[in-house]
């Protein structure tokens, strides 16, 4: 290549390929240890990738030449199979214009609105989580799944959406979200799923979950308005005045329940794990939180005031970051320094790499969230931390996964003690999203402590964005 990369031959990533579908990370961080910060290799043996943890060369791929390095094509295709066309499936001025109605939805003030929606859906989770934690230990990811899917699914149609449709349209993400990684990972087999019937069985799936999320959409149309990102999505305008189909709600509405599905489930799961391991600074955020908030629940004008807990937030998601690399193709050829980039090339930001490069994170398997204290956040280097992606493209959701995760964390640890069960090993697995390998588990004991509050407190925040993110 005409670049002073280096290379991971052919071979080498051949023979590696095996360890690469079981968990990238760990073939990912061999070569950066071996390569450097920014080396290519072959996908499969096969598909050359550029890999990056170098934070010169991702700013420059998400955000000073955006708009040459759009998302993979295999992603945008078989995602847009299912998933139609939104914010995650299109580009240039589709995408702009989109992503300009929607963003509306998650301004401070309509995050201030969804407060007490996010209130009632976790109200409601709490009896059965309760009932369970009661047997004994629990594996926390299927909870935390439950909570939060229902908390967002809530969040954008009304609080009166119904468990069981909550229920139908999660396991439907699910199981298509599965499929779409057996098709891309195993590409030789979409011919057989289309003649045996797996393609239409999940086409299906899909459809009946359009159907219910169809029905509150129409429901809504002829009906009083809500509180909710529906409604935002709804009130949005383009500049001719008119306002989005209902098929272009539905596609969009679906595309955030997916996007928001496992994210903020998966952090939250390895930030109980992490506290539960780190006893002082657990017992710090309980007196954070008791000071901040008493037995009151949490609205968005108390975020502001939960420093330390987002600094844990923020240290959580460095060493366990859901989306632990983002990938692009160049659109055409392009150079960073002395790298060239051809058209065509696909480019991968290591996010879990830049997150544990020992340049900018000393001792970076360290657990300390001090690194995002006030005064060394302004020290960090732009692009080291990335949990919400960069530039145009990043997630549209953060300030609002920051406020789910900061709720659920304020009950859970509010009223249980919590103790991760012994002689379990615990480790992460890259597939779509960053998951621990095995299942976590960890009891949970109730605190004697006087019961929370029902009702949300007034609302009035005045401070910034709990999250800044690179933009
Ligand atoms: C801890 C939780 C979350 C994390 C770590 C996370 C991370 C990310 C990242 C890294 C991207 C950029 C992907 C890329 O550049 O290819 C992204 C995009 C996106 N996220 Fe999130 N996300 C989270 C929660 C959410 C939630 C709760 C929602 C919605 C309710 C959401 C909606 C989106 C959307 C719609 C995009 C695509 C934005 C666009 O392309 O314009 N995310 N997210």
């Amino acid at each position: 290549m005409p670049c002073s990369v280096p290379v991971a031959s052919r071979l080498r990533s051949l023979l590696d390929s095996r360890a690469m579908a079981r968990n990238p990370i760990d073939v990912l961080s061999k070569y950066t240890a071996l390569y450097g910060d920014t080396f290519r290799f072959y996908l499969g043996g096969m598909k050359e990738a550029l890999v990056t943890r170098d934070p010169a060369v991702i700013q420059h791929v998400l955000k000073t030449n955006a708009e040459n390095y759009q998302k993979s094509h295999i992603q945008v295709r078989r995602m847009g199979h299912f998933l139609g066309k939104g914010l995650l499936t299109t580009h240039g001025e589709a995408w702009r214009t989109q992503r300009r109605l929607i963003q509306k939805g998650f301004d401070r003030k309509q995050l201030e609105a969804l407060g007490s929606i996010m209130q009632d859906s976790l109200r409601d989770s709490l009896p059965e989580f309760d009932r369970q934690v009661r047997l004994g230990p629990v594996d926390i990811h299927p909870h935390l799944m439950k909570m939060t899917f229902a908390m967002v699914a809530r969040s954008l149609f009304g609080a009166r959406l119904k468990s069981e449709d909550i229920h139908l349209v999660s396991h439907s993400i699910s199981t298509i979200q599965e499929f779409i990684v057996r098709q891309t990972i195993e590409p030789y087999l979409n011919p057989w799923f289309a003649v045996s019937g797996q393609l239409r069985k999940h086409e299906r799936m899909r459809a009946r979950a359009d159907g219910v999320l169809l029905e509150y959409i129409r429901r809504r149309r002829g009906g009083p308005p809500g509180h909710d990102l529906l409604q935002t999505l709804m009130d949005a305008r383009y500049s001719d005045g008119q306002g989005m189909s209902d098929q272009m709600l539905l596609s969009e509405s679906m595309q955030l329940l997916v996007a928001g599905h496992e994210t903020s489930s998966n952090s939250l799961s390895w930030l109980l794990y992490l506290l539960s391991m780190n006893p002082d600074c657990l017992r710090r955020v309980r007196r954070e939180l008791d000071s901040v908030l008493g037995t009151a629940p949490l609205g968005y004008a108390e975020v502001a005031g939960l420093e330390y807990t987002i600094q844990v937030i923020q240290e959580g998601l460095r060493l366990y970051p859901p989306f632990w690399m983002i990938d692009r193709m160049a659109m055409a050829d392009d150079r960073v320094g002395d790298i060239v980039i051809p058209r065509g090339s696909m480019v991968i930001v290591y996010v879990y790499g830049a997150h544990r490069a020992e340049r900018y994170w000393p001792s970076p398997e360290r657990f300390d969230p001090e690194r995002f204290a006030r005064e060394k956040i302004k020290q960090q280097t732009p692009f080291t931390h990335l949990p919400f992606g960069g530039g145009p493209r990043s997630c549209i959701g953060a300030n609002y996964a920051i406020f789910q995760m900061l709720m659920i964390l304020s009950v859970l640890l509010r009223r249980y003690d919590l103790h991760l069960e012994p002689g379990q090993s615990v480790a992460a697995r890259a597939m779509v999203i960053l998951r621990p390998r095995q299942a976590i588990h960890m009891s949970f004991t109730s605190q004697q402590q006087p019961e929370l509050e029902a009702a949300p407190r007034a609302i009035g925040y005045g401070g910034g964005s709990p999250v800044e993110h690179e933009r």
